[in-house]
Parts: structure tokens; C-alpha cells; sequence
């Protein structure tokens, strides 16, 4: 091919891809490590990451299955001792019944999400989201080629989902209803209210409901989570995503999974064998000891986050131009920032700039979060601290 003829690399890229934005989330932990890099002194509170180390027994029981020589690949979709202790986790902690053949174990709920939206989402088909949404749902419906329908919750509504919502964002092409309780970025916990408006939408409309679960651990002032997949008829129509990334602090691990009838997940099996093969031998050993090991650690984890919350939530109260509702769950403070004239990408820069905080602007999660920044508690008292001094006086103090 003449040089006049060749291709600029842009032009290889195929459709689906060449408008995708990377991860707004790493891109802001990506900000603040090349600023650390430049010896400047970056608070991030971008992540989502728990701040402890995964237990020892977990730890161990990694190592003692890669010194057995647990170094192959292994059944596609999870060893059955795993797939039985997740269907065994779902019925004791859920109440869901599920066969083990209907788990699939993923390297991270993020791929088990990617997946089940392969295996479902197709170019005419449209995905229902309630906004705020995690940063990866929209991308990955459009990546397998349909299309992310945001359904916009309002903040001075505590991000309520009602029926009449739903029903009003509702379009013919409609297949799948995307939920997240613990809700990242907004922390809210779906009660039984919304859980039934979910159900009487997905029964009327005939949608597959994809229930992301993965912070249901992560919760304060006695809220409860509880599956969707537990009301009248929606196990038959409910895959449930999980994984072992904030619950057990084994975010690096990757390990998670999707569940549901079998029907469903045999055909997510099919695009797990073509992508990944497999999750990682040894650290599905790990997750069985996770899983069926003891489980203080998550109460004492979530002891520290639920301090960390009250007093950044505290701090936050206390700043200018900010206000910050207590969270039910996860563990994301979830800041207005309307007060302070700014929107949320302009707060998210000049906290960055001039205070040196990494925060996640709100927009990155659906235009229902303008207006408002995430940041991560999942990170030291200390910290947290400096965060509030530092945004007190960058914006000035109220009780000042
Ligand atoms: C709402 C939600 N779902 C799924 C995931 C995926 O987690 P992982 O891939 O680490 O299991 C995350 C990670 O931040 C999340 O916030």
C-alpha cells in the first residue's frame, strides 16, 4: 500500500469503541497518581477501593493452593466447589435459590456484568438505568451495541426510583432493567417500595432485571439489603452480580460472579469461555475460603468505613457551598456541590488543582449527578481529615 493510502491508526478503530471515554474513576486515580508522581501531595479519594489488606486465611489459602500446584486452567465457569459455595452464599445470605450450575465465576463482578450484557444487549436493544449509575454500565451496553436509557432519580428526592419513573422511561426496545442497591455512587439502599416498583415494571414490560449487588455488605444505621430476586416472580427473570472485591477486601484478586436460572446463565457461560477461559485457579480457592471462612472482618471493616462516613459526612456539612447527606451504604460520600456555584467537573478540577483532592465529579455517573462529587471514605481517618481541612480552605467554613 502507497504511503498516501495507508490508514491513520483512528481509522482502524472500529465504531463501537472510537467514542468510548475511558473510566472516568481511573481516569481520576490516573490524574492524581501522575500529580504524586510530580511530588505533589494528592489526597485520592477518586476509587473505590477497600483500604485493608485481604484477610491472612484467604491470603493463605491462595498460596497453599498455588504451592499444590493449582497453577492450570480450570473448569470454565468455576470450580464446583466455588459455584456451590456461591449458590450456598445466595440461599443462607439472600435467600435466593440458585443452582450452582446457574453461577459463573468472573475475573470481577466487572466482567460478569460485560458478559451477561453480551449475552443479552444487542444493536436495537434498549437497557434501563437509574441515574446515578455506576461509570461502566453505559459503556458496556453500548459496546454490545445497544442502548443505555437513563432513568434520572432526583437528589432532593434521596434518589427515590418510583414506578411512575420507571414506567415513564420505559421504550419499546426495553429488555433489560439495570439496579444497583447499595447504590454506587449515591449510597442508597432500594427499599421495599422501590424493590416492588421494580418488579411491577419488569413483570408489565417483560424485562430481564440485571441486579448489581455487589456492596451489599456495605451498609449503616441498620438498613437492610435485600435481593430483587426475592419477590414474587423475579427469580425467574433476576441475574445477580457479586463479587468478592469490597465485602472481602480482594479487589486485586479479581473475583466475582453472575447467578440465576440456568436458561439465562448458560449463555453468559458461552461468552465467559470465549473471553477469559477461566477465572484464576488458586484465587477461586481463595474465594471458597472467603466465602465459607469467618466473616467478622467484614463488620469490623464496615465499623471503621461507618465512622469514616459520619465524620467526613460531618466535615463536608461544614464547608461552604457543600452539603452532604449521611449515606445508607456502599462507601461513597456523595456531596452536593449546587451551593457552590460550580458544576461538578469544575468542583472535581479545582479541588484537584488547588486543593488536591481527587474526587470523581458527579456527572461521570449520568446527568442525574451534576451537581454533586463522589468521594471515597475507603480510605484513613487521617486523610479524610486533611480532606476536609483542605476543601475548607479552598471554599471557607461555615461555623468559621
Ligand atoms: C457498582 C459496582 N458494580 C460492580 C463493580 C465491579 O467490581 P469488581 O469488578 O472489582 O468485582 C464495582 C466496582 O467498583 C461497582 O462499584
Amino acid at each position: 500500500m502507497s504511503s498516501q493510502t495507508q490508514r491513520a491508526p483512528s481509522d482502524f478503530v472500529a465504531n463501537r469503541v472510537r467514542n468510548l471515554a475511558p473510566s472516568p474513576t481511573l481516569a481520576v486515580s490516573d490524574r492524581a497518581r501522575q500529580l504524586k508522581a510530580q511530588g505533589i501531595d494528592v489526597i485520592d479519594l477518586g476509587g473505590g477501593d477497600p483500604d485493608f489488606i485481604t484477610p491472612k486465611h484467604i491470603r493463605d489459602a491462595a498460596i497453599e493452593s498455588m504451592n499444590a500446584g493449582n497453577t492450570h486452567y480450570v473448569a470454565s465457569a468455576g470450580l464446583p466447589g466455588l459455584r456451590k459455595a456461591i449458590a450456598d452464599k445466595l440461599l443462607a445470605d439472600n435467600n435466593v435459590e440458585v443452582d450452582p450450575n446457574g453461577v459463573v465465576v468472573t475475573p470481577g463482578g466487572k466482567q460478569a456484568l460485560f458478559e451477561a450484557i453480551l449475552a443479552f444487549v444487542e444493536p436495537g436493544v434498549d437497557v434501563l438505568i437509574p441515574e446515578p449509575a455506576w461509570v461502566s454500565y453505559g459503556p458496556m451496553v453500548e459496546l454490545a451495541g445497544g442502548r443505555p436509557v437513563g432513568v434520572p432519580l432526583d437528589p432532593d428526592d434521596n434518589w427515590r426510583l418510583t414506578e411512575e419513573k420507571l414506567a415513564a422511561a420505559v421504550t419499546p426496545a426495553a429488555r433489560v432493567l439495570l439496579i444497583n442497591s447499595p447504590n454506587n455512587p449515591t449510597g442508597r439502599v432500594l427499599d421495599d417500595a422501590e424493590l416492588a416498583a421494580v418488579a411491577s415494571i419488569a413483570a408489565k414490560h417483560d424485562l430481564l432485571v440485571f441486579s448489581d449487588e455487589m456492596y451489599e455488605k456495605i451498609l449503616y444505621d441498620g438498613h437492610r439489603h435485600t435481593s430483587v430476586a426475592t419477590l414474587p416472580g423475579m427469580a425467574e427473570r433476576t441475574l445477580i452480580f457479586n463479587g468478592l472485591s469490597k465485602a472481602y477486601a480482594m479487589t486485586g484478586w479479581r473475583l466475582g460472579y453472575a447467578a440465576g436460572p440456568t436458561a439465562y446463565m448458560k449463555q453468559v457461560a458461552k461468552v465467559h469461555s470465549h473471553s477469559v477461559t477461566c477465572a484464576t485457579s488458586f484465587v477461586q480457592t481463595a474465594g471458597v475460603a472467603a466465602l465459607t471462612g469467618p466473616q467478622e472482618f467484614i463488620g469490623e471493616m464496615v465499623e471503621a468505613w461507618d465512622r469514616r462516613r459520619r465524620n467526613l459526612t460531618d466535615g463536608l456539612n461544614n464547608v461552604n457551598g457543600i452539603s452532604c447527606p449521611l449515606v445508607e451504604g456502599a462507601f461513597y460520600a456523595f456531596a452536593d456541590v449546587r451551593g457552590t456555584g460550580m458544576s461538578s467537573s469544575e468542583a472535581a478540577d479545582r479541588f484537584l488543582q488547588e486543593a488536591h483532592v481527587a474526587v470523581t465529579p458527579g456527572v461521570a455517573f449520568g446527568a442525574a449527578g451534576e451537581g454533586h462529587v463522589r468521594l471515597s471514605f475507603a480510605t484513613s481517618d487521617d486523610l479524610l481529615e486533611a480532606t476536609v481541612e483542605r476543601l475548607g480552605d479552598l471554599l471557607g467554613r461555615r461555623s468559621a
